[in-house]
């Protein structure tokens, strides 16, 4: 059996909408091995689907018609730590695992650039799928089939707290509230951001970081959706976060904290429970470079 580990990844990173997006020390875990029947084990509770309309089967499943190779079943046993629909990858994750699963047990015959195409392909953006798959953090150009991209470890004391809330937030919701068209000085000012936010990260000129997360393309009209977001920015930039963003599509806040700053999670926690947001939860993280292993 294949033992795979598949980070959770930020997308967006404030202002890189569709294009920017990074690895996080935080993994789900997928056996995959072929069998004369379909069988899929959540090994940790998580509720998925136990069919063939898993995500981790179906992408494997499309791998193996891709490749003309018949597939009678596999066994798939997951253990999802990264939670769904928040903002932190937890599709991609399925889709890198399905991939890489069934290229490895059909003996690699997609090179790492093809399933970067295909899973951006079958996810629609590339800004999850190949920090997830690559790890560090990944700026890519996906022109709708072939994604051109730029992956770069992070070396950095930097911690990214991540403030989950207890609802999910679809992705496709998230983006039908998206405008149509926008304003030339709004793209200006998103792309200058953009390329701000990577330039400052990995030169470590991190007062920067909080002007780079600002957006115009996709924040501002996501935050209606998050109830309690802006109380979320304001507590975490007054305990000196360097940047607060909305993670991915949301509804997870983004803060990144100099690791100097020890105690900024315990006060987060302790500002959440004043607002009476018992229930969300607050996760220290780092990047990870490495991407997904298979162990
Ligand atoms: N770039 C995507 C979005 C990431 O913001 O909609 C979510 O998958």
């Amino acid at each position: 059996m294949i033992k795979i580990r598949i980070p959770a990844t930020s997308a967006n990173l404030g202002a890189g909408f569709d294009a920017l997006g990074l690895a996080l020390n935080f993994y789900n875990y997928v056996n995959i091995e072929e069998s004369d029947k379909t069988e899929i084990i959540s090994l940790d509770g998580t509720e998925i689907p136990l069919d063939e309309t898993n995500l981790v089967y179906e992408t494997a499943k499309t791998l193996y018609d891709i490749c003309g190779k018949e597939l009678k079943g596999l066994k798939i046993e997951q253990e999802n730590n990264i939670p769904m629909a928040r903002g932190l990858g937890s599709s991609s994750a399925c889709i890198i695992a399905g991939l890489v699963g069934a290229n490895t047990l059909m003996g690699n015959p997609l090179t790492l650039d093809d399933l970067v195409n295909l899973s951006a392909q079958i996810e629609g953006h590339p800004d999850n799928t190949a920090p997830a798959l690559l790890g560090g953090i990944v700026t890519a150009v996906f022109d709708g089939k072939i994604v051109h991209w730029v992956k770069q470890e992070v070396h950095t004391s930097l911690k990214f707290v991540v403030i989950i809330p207890d609802f999910e937030l679809k992705t496709e919701k998230a983006r039908e509230c998206l405008p149509k068209e926008v304003s030339h000085k709004d793209a200006v000012y998103n792309l200058s951001r953009a390329a701000l936010f990577s330039a400052s990260l990995l030169t470590g000129k991190y007062e920067n970081l909080r002007t780079a997360v600002h957006d115009k393309l996709h924040q501002p009209y996501r935050m209606p959706l998050i109830p309690h977001a802006r109380d979320v920015f304001d507590v975490a930039y007054s305990l000196g976060a360097y940047a607060a963003y909305i993670s991915g599509a949301g509804p997870a806040i983004m803060s990144i904290v100099d690791e100097k700053n020890k105690f900024f999670c315990g006060k987060m926690r302790f500002s959440l429970d004043k607002m009476g947001l018992l229930s969300w939860t607050v996760k220290e993280l780092e990047i990870d470079n490495k991407g997904t292993l298979i162990l």
